[in-house]
């Protein structure tokens, strides 16, 4: 038996469907129309591309959306000046400070200098914390559309379920875990440090593969049936995109797989339009 595909083009088109006829309804109850700004500072390639998709995105909804572009010789403090006027700026409900940045500027304080009420990458601390805890406050992207596909797939519940992370940063690996947590998972993290790798995906329900390597996650590692959620996008030897997980060889033995591309990468998307959306709406009450 081959695994089904989780199909994250069509559910994103879905989902943006749902997105736009919210915000129009948003438009004509309230007058307001969500607002995204994206602040990309220097050229790095794949920065613009992603910004690109973001804007396009954004406009497709019918959003209000502002693309700020700096050399990469701003300075941090001009940085900072730009995230606290957009702070200020009542037209943007949400703002994303797309990262890498160069060097001599500091992620993390420029992240922290967001408000939290716009934050709609969740990559804030205080956002990071309200998951942590239970709260309410902006998930994460890429782990929220990780989230929604399993939902899709009548995995809203996972109680009684294992589901086993591979990768631990904080803009995946640790709020993925959070998240299925809070959807009654058993969760292991697991990571660089781990023993034995194998021995522990074998035993997940769900996998989900957050690393940036190209197959560490193969088909003797998983147990049939099993669900797994493909977050990587490396290229492979003829530069063409792939996963982290050996899609072939794995596919034979799940029950559901997500693609690279078309899986998880579309959703993150979407799910940034849902924070800016939701954030729209608050800001209506
Ligand atoms: N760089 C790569 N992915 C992301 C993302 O989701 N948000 C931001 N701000 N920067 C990124």
């Amino acid at each position: 038996m081959t695994a089904q595909i989780i199909d994250g083009k069509a559910l994103s088109a879905q989902l943006r469907t749902e997105v736009a006829a919210r915000a129009a309804a948003l438009k004509a109850k309230s007058g307001i129309t969500p607002g995204l700004a994206v602040i990309l500072v220097g050229d790095n390639q794949a920065s613009q591309v992603y910004v690109r998709n973001k804007v396009k995105a954004c406009e497709e909804a019918g959003f209000h959306s502002v693309l700020e572009k700096y050399d990469a010789a701003m300075t941090e403090a001009e940085l900072l000046a730009r995230v606290e006027a957009l702070n200020n700026d009542p037209t943007i409900h949400g703002i994303l400070v797309q990262l890498p940045l160069p060097k001599h500027i500091d992620d993390h304080k420029v992240i922290e200098t967001i408000s939290p009420a716009k934050d709609v990458d969740g990559f804030h601390v205080a956002s990071a914390g309200a998951l942590m805890v239970g709260e309410v406050g902006f998930k994460a992207c890429t782990p929220y559309g990780c989230m929604r596909m399993l939902e899709s797939i009548g995995m809203k519940d996972l109680r009684g379920k294992h589901a086993v992370v591979i990768g631990r940063s904080n803009i995946v690996g640790k709020p993925m875990a959070m998240m299925l947590l809070a959807a009654n998972a058993t969760v292991t993290i697991t990571h660089s440090g781990t023993a034995d790798l194998g021995a522990m995906t074998r035993q997940a329900d769900v996998v989900v593969a957050a690393v940036g390597k190209r197959n560490v996650l193969t088909r003797d590692m998983v147990k049939p049936g099993a669900v797994v959620i493909d977050v990587g996008m490396n290229r492979d030897d003829d530069g063409k995109l792939c996963g982290d997980v050996d899609y072939e060889g794995v596919r034979q033995v799940a029950g559901w797989i997500t693609p690279v591309p078309g899986g998880v990468g579309p959703m993150t998307i979407t799910m940034l339009l849902v924070n800016t959306m939701e954030s729209a709406e608050r800001a209506a009450n």
